[in-house]
């Protein structure tokens, strides 16, 4: 993954340079080394693996399978089976490395330079890097009030700029603040800018259930595109695959910039049975917001300042520097994500969600690192 870089990144001196968009970019690595073994509240990962059924089916992949290419026959029409929506076929689903391949593709196929990106802030940290990379510029607009509401008078203003922004990219429930969007406005936004592309990324929308693909009607909005993937719930973080979904001729344009083979065999096995087990998938969604609701108790018993909307994760504003707790509680073995210097949320850190045990084991360990533990 890159972030954006500053312009005085210092290029070779010799030989051949990149693409001036790509020498003014840095290399960033994501802080996802050491972490197996310790509490994993940083990513807002699942917390506790995928279904057995996907286990057993990776165990079964024989080992001459291996040396062949991966087969995506079915993979897609599992997809639309999971979903269960009258209107989608398998041509209306793009199969990618992960969402974040995915988002990928979308730029290196829509985004073109000077083109404009429109979004929120703050948001999930991929969309800016890409856009970056194509030379597009970002119009961002921060979310409003302590309860981080969504800007919608400053988004349907801003859509109206000419020319029309290339993208809007909203993410529902929003990462990391939690804001939620009710489809139905998504989908109206979509109507008024036919010649902006509108990506929904519903990453978390398992813990919301507000997704804008059951109300879509691609002939109406053939501008809409809807994000998917298996790693924050059914536990396929690892083996990457994640889902556009959205008008054939989207998501045609997307596998046109997308390799042959980008999907590896073991996420495909993986995927057919996470898809067939969704009722592991909807228990793990179930623990996580009984969870979450405990964890919400504690945080308002005890006067923390927090905030939680949408999604399997919450913030919390410490009484100290974000970055020193952060590090505290990985000493005690427990990663969370700070939030140090982003827009609005700043001295925040984002917790992830997980089982009550696991949710049990941060706050005892926050009480005692924030002093906390005299009260009940
Ligand atoms: C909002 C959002 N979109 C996309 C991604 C990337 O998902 P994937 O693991 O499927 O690439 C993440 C991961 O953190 C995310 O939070």
């Amino acid at each position: 993954m890159v972030l954006a870089g500053s312009p005085l990144t210092p290029c070779l001196p010799d030989g051949p340079q990149a693409r001036p968009e790509v020498e003014s970019l840095q290399s960033y690595s994501a802080p996802l080394e050491g972490r197996r073994g310790l509490l994993r509240l940083d990513f807002n990962e699942n917390t506790v693996g995928p279904s057995p059924k996907v286990v057993e089916a990776i165990r079964a992949i024989p080992a001459d399978h291996y040396a062949i290419y991966p087969e995506y026959n079915g993979l897609r029409e599992a997809v639309v089976a999971n979903l269960g929506l009258p209107a989608l076929t398998p041509a209306h689903i793009g199969l990618f490395n992960g969402v974040d391949a995915a988002i990928h593709a979308l730029f290196h196929a829509f985004g073109a330079a000077g083109d404009v990106l429109l979004t929120t802030s703050p948001t999930f940290g991929y969309y800016t890097p890409c856009a970056q990379m194509q030379g597009m510029a970002i119009t961002a607009i921060p979310y409003l009030g302590t309860d981080f509401a969504f800007p919608m008078g400053a988004i349907r203003t801003a859509l109206l700029m000419q020319p029309s922004p290339r993208l809007l990219l909203l993410c529902n429930p929003n990462n990391p603040t939690g804001t939620r969007l009710a489809p139905e406005l998504i989908l109206e936004l979509a109507a008024a800018a036919p010649d902006t592309l509108v990506v929904v990324d519903e990453l978390y929308e398992a813990f919301t259930g507000d997704s804008a693909l059951p109300i879509a009607d691609f002939a109406a909005t053939p501008n809409l595109l809807v994000l998917r993937s298996l790693a924050k719930t059914a536990g396929l973080a690892g083996l990457r695959i994640g889902f556009a979904i959205g008008p054939e001729a989207l998501v045609d344009r997307l596998g046109r910039v997308t390799g042959p083979y980008d999907i590896n065999s073991f996420a495909v096995t993986a995927a057919r049975a996470a898809l067939a087990d969704q009722a592991f998938t909807d228990t793990y969604v179930a623990e996580v917001l009984r969870s979450r609701r405990w964890l919400l108790e504690q945080l308002h018993n005890a006067g923390v300042r927090h905030h939680a909307a949408g999604g399997n994760y919450l913030l919390i504003w410490p009484s100290r520097p974000a970055q020193a707790v952060e590090a505290e509680l990985r000493a005690s073995g427990i990663l969370v994500r700070s939030m140090a210097g982003k827009p609005l949320i700043d001295g925040s850190l984002r917790v992830s969600i997980g089982t009550r045990e696991q949710m049990e084991r941060f706050w005892a360990a926050y009480r005692e690192i924030e002093n906390l533990s005299s009260l009940p």
